[in-house]
């Protein structure tokens, strides 16, 4: 009967609307790639594919709610190696990131990017350094909560610089936008597609990013190997996942759905002007993001125990 319902289940599914819960703010990185896909992947199932942001402890509330709900197809976890990596080496999560939930697709990837306040009188990376370590207190660095992306590329910096950051957070790096454009904090080092609008638009100053080749779409930012902080390389990338348990042939046609996004071109267009990068071709399948999320864990999380980091 087990096996009947599930044939039963991906024929009929989806026959209701899907949600993704986003696990951080409306307005930041995470929520701007959710709702791209979202807009081609509820043409490719049919239905409507809903946006809902539960957020808070660095996208780790979110996630648990997704790990909860029923293993179904209509709940998936968007998220990256902030949550579905770092998190899990920074909180008792209370769920298993691994084996709580199925990948379904790896998704589009960036750099991280160094970037500060306006009020900053510093023009290049070596003269922003220069200004941190010249503070009287620590610098204020926005992140979207411990275990966030924006958190561990903070830690990473200040294990490169030697620098201490005073690190605000926020329930995404959306709303530590509009405190740093406000110059309300002094620093961010964000994903490259929740800054690059507001450096285009002469709001923040850029430095650098957080890789060895410099992002297409923004290629007059130089790369910390050009700047002055060779080998400070961090790629984030995302990725969406459902509770396990959840029929093999609905994972199936979850990614076949974003898949099919991924190769539209307006999202792709979409994506790439934020300076994304889309997955290899060959890493697309759910096995791929899996393997792909063990390597991470097994890369990151001895730098991250070892920052032994507070969970604020
Ligand atoms: C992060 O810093 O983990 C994310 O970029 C936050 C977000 O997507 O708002």
């Amino acid at each position: 009967v087990l096996a009947f319902g599930g044939v039963a289940a991906a024929q009929n599914f989806p026959s209701r609307p899907v949600t993704i819960i986003v696990p951080f703010s409306a307005g930041g990185p995470s929520d701007a790639m959710a709702r791209i896909l979202a807009e081609r992947m509820k043409v490719t199932l049919g239905e409507q594919v809903l946006v809902e942001n539960v957020t808070g402890a660095g996208g780790s509330v979110g996630v648990g709610r997704a790990v909860r709900s029923p293993p179904d197809g209509y709940t998936i976890s968007f998220g990256h190696l902030g949550t579905h990596v770092a998190n899990g080496a920074v909180y008792k999560l209370g769920y298993d990131l691994v084996t709580d939930l199925e990948p379904v697709a790896l998704l589009p990837s960036n750099p991280m990017i160094i970037v500060s306040k306006k009020a900053v009188p510093a023009t290049s990376l070596k003269e922003f350094v220069a200004w941190l370590k010249a503070q009287p207190t620590a610098p204020t660095a926005g992140t979207a909560g411990a275990g966030s992306g924006s958190h561990i590329a903070g830690v990473y910096f200040e294990s490169i610089t030697g620098i201490k950051l005073q690190y605000v957070p926020y329930r995404g790096t959306g709303p530590a936008m509009n405190d740093l454009v406000a110059g309300q904090i002094d620093m961010i080092v964000d994903q490259t597609s929740n800054s690059i609008g507001q450096v285009r638009a002469g709001n923040i100053r850029a430095y650098a990013v957080t890789d060895s080749k410099r992002v297409e779409s923004a290629s007059d930012i130089p790369t910390v190997d050009e700047a002055g902080l060779p080998g400070f390389h961090m790629t984030l990338w995302s990725g969406l996942w459902v509770p396990k348990g959840t029929p093999k042939d609905v994972v199936a046609k979850l990614n076949a759905a974003t898949v099919d996004a991924l190769n539209d071109p307006a999202v792709r267009k979409q994506l790439e002007n934020l300076g994304l990068q889309m997955p290899p071709k060959d890493k697309l399948t759910p096995e791929a993001l899996g393997a792909w999320q063990k390597a991470e864990i097994a890369k990151w999380w001895p730098m991250i125990k070892a920052a032994n980091v507070k969970v604020d």
